[in-house]
């Protein structure tokens, strides 16, 4: 069946959905995106990932004509189309279509693409075996604050991590770790939650942000601060969190095992919580 997908103020089936050849997305990767989960037909602290759309289309001085209230129907509207129950819903907005400048062309309208990618992630195998991760250096640009469709730094590093059979790799800079290449890295000892501090090296995790909101109903703490690579193959715990990964226990790092290469309890304990959150629309109101 094919899926509904919304384009430019059309909803069409994904084989006629089209962008111009000269879209600055395309051409440029001059432009922004956001993934959204959804769990049991409902989005998840959808308005933190539009507040942080925001944010990052602020950064890159692209004005964008939708209210949040637009963006979150459109979200509703692919979920019901696409009767999606488990999944996600992709946004990308992209300065517009042009001929090719680098400079903004006046006049330009953005170009608003979405759509739905239906899968089991409350349910997935990985959260009970754990994943593998590799390290590799992180070849980013300098502001990854900003949720840019700029992706082939983690894309390189996403196949490396496929071809050494991980599913998800830490980028590794002066000789801390900045992230994972497409979630927060965070590693564990006794009751304590280690994770690096948000700057313009790292992307404001909205996962993140929800975990630290619930905490205070668990006993862990959390520290805020850099670690390097030797501390979290030293760690009692390891774990990663996304949209789409919600909380994911980390079980191996570059071949070394993380808690027996099973899941900790801490990463169990967050994930469920999160889960209830999660199915009741999100933790972030
Ligand atoms: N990635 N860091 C990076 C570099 C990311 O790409 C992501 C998300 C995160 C976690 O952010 P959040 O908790 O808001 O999903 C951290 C999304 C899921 C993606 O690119 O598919």
């Amino acid at each position: 069946m094919s899926r509904i997908v919304y384009v430019n103020g059309e909803y069409l089936p994904e084989g006629e959905a089209k962008v111009s050849i000269f879209d600055r997305g395309f051409i440029f990767g001059d432009g922004i995106y956001e993934v959204s989960a959804v769990l049991g037909g409902k989005l998840v602290d959808c308005d933190a990932h539009l507040a942080r759309l925001e944010r990052s289309c602020g950064e890159i001085r692209l004005a964008l004509p939708w209210s949040r209230a637009e963006l979150i129907a459109i979200h509703e509207e692919l979920i019901k189309r696409n009767n999606i129950d488990e999944g996600s819903i992709y946004l990308q907005v992209s300065r517009g279509a042009a001929d090719r400048d680098f400079a903004f062309p006046k006049d330009l309208a953005p170009t608003l693409v979405m759509f739905s990618q239906a899968r089991n992630m409350s349910d997935a195998p990985a959260a009970k075996t754990g994943i593998k991760v590799v390290s590799c250096p992180d070849l980013r640009w300098a502001r990854r604050d900003i949720k840019s469709v700029n992706l082939l730094g983690p894309v390189l590093a996403k196949q490396f991590a496929a071809e050494s059979g991980a599913q998800e790799a830490w980028l590794v800079e002066d000789g801390v770790v900045t992230e994972g290449a497409s979630s927060t890295a965070w590693i564990v000892k006794g009751k304590t939650l280690i994770s690096r501090p948000l700057s313009n090296k790292v992307l404001p995790g909205i996962t993140r942000k929800a975990v630290l909101a619930y905490l205070g109903e668990t006993d862990f703490k959390f520290e805020e601060r850099t670690f390097t690579l030797e501390e979290a193959l030293d760690a009692e715990e390891a774990f990663i969190t996304s949209a789409t990964s919600f909380v994911m226990p980390v079980t191996s790092i570059d071949g070394h095992t993380i808690h027996n290469g099973a899941p900790g309890p801490t990463a169990i304990r967050l994930r469920e919580l999160y889960l209830d959150f999660a199915r009741k629309g999100g933790v972030l109101g």
